[in-house]
């Protein structure tokens, strides 16, 4: 079966920047703490009537924009969010009315930061039949953020990023190849626990604003990230007789400094070539792989024939990894980018 593409990218980050030192002010931090531990300077966040949906249009918008394509030409919206619009219906259908996006089918999941990965997979598998499909991932965490909590409240920012992913092998970043993985006996470890049928929220919980709080333990969620996204990256090299020096950049979810530094050294990667921007944007769970590779488009750190390996790990746990194939270089719009 013919493989596809990936033919065109948009993104999209609200124009207001929350530093470090703004953080320092409302809870007990520092910019030298979140500096030295994750590699974070700064992250946009959501305008309040800004929503998951009108992040994913931006960035929609500009993925069609770029492909010079009308939104009736989409068969299927595959949106990827831990935060999305309501409980239902799902943010994707919200996003095919904004697009008009007449013909195509719309829906969710719930993936986390691996979910880009994830979702892309199912759009690889669509695509493969002839269907032009649009992958979105966005997450709005500020608005659903415990704000007096150091631990987590630091790490994150808002953005969505799309492709618009079709069957052309011979054009655009084909998708070699992509395993994904999931171990559901790890949720604990890393989960938004109040909001659903299991935990309804009780009112002294909504009192205290504790129902935004995300549960994380993050020394094993660091070690599990690192150990899982190099072994799923050296298992798609293995899967496609790959030598690791053919590799010209790993492009991985931004989840932060230290992380990627240690994925590099599993990987024996120097870390010159394990693309970093979360000084910039932070975590942005779904959006984050999709942010990083159109600014590595931007800052044209890419060419064609090079081929990319990109890494992903977030709650569930679910992660995987994916190689591609630049074989020409697809249009970018990247909105709200710091420059
Ligand atoms: O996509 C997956 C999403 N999650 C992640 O990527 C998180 C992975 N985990 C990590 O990156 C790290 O575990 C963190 C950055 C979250 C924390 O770094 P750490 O080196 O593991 O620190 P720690 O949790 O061991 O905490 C060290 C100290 C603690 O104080 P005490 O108990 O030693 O007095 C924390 O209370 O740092 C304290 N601390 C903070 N201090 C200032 C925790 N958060 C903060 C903060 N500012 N924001």
């Amino acid at each position: 079966m013919a493989k596809s593409s990936i033919v065109s990218i948009g993104a999209y980050v609200p124009p207001k920047i929350l530093s470090n030192d703004d953080l320092s002010r409302m809870m007990e931090t520092s910019d030298e703490w979140i500096r030295t531990r994750t590699g974070i300077h700064q992250r946009h966040v959501a305008l309040p009537d800004e929503t998951t949906a009108s992040l994913s249009y931006q960035a929609a918008s500009a993925a069609l924009k770029g492909a010079q394509m009308a939104a009736d030409e989409l068969d299927w919206i595959l949106l990827c969010t831990d935060t999305p619009e309501m409980w239902t219906p799902a943010t994707a259908c919200f996003v095919q009315d904004l697009l008009k996006a007449g013909r195509a089918s719309a829906i969710d999941l719930t993936g986390g930061c691996a979910g880009f990965l994830q979702t892309l997979e199912l759009g690889d598998a669509l695509a493969r039949q002839g269907k032009t499909v649009m992958v979105i991932g966005t997450e709005l965490l500020s608005r659903s953020m415990d704000w007096t909590d150091r631990n987590t409240a630091v790490l994150f920012g808002d953005g969505a990023g799309a492709v618009i992913v079709q069957p052309k092998p011979e054009q655009g970043i084909r998708l070699t190849h992509s395993r994904t993985f999931s171990d559901g006996s790890q949720a604990d470890i890393l989960q938004k626990p109040y909001g659903g049928t299991r935990n309804p929220i009780p009112p002294e919980i909504v009192a205290q604003g504790g129902h935004h709080r995300i549960h994380m333990e993050g020394q094993k969620v660091f070690r599990q990230a690192v150990h899982r996204m190099s072994d799923a990256a050296k298992q798609v090299l293995a899967d496609t007789a790959t030598a690791a020096q053919d590799i010209s950049w790993v492009v991985p979810h931004q989840a932060n400094q230290r992380i990627l530094d240690a994925v590099a050294g599993e990987l024996r990667f120097p870390t010159s070539k394990v693309f970093s921007h979360v000084r910039n944007y932070a975590n942005t769970g779904s959006a984050s792989v999709i942010l990083a590779l159109a600014d590595m488009l931007i800052q044209n750190l890419l060419e064609p024939g090079q081929r990319l390996v990109s890494v992903a790990f977030g709650d569930g746990f679910s992660w995987g990894a994916a190689l591609w194939d630049l074989l020409t270089l697809p249009p970018v719009e990247f909105v709200g980018r710091d420059l």
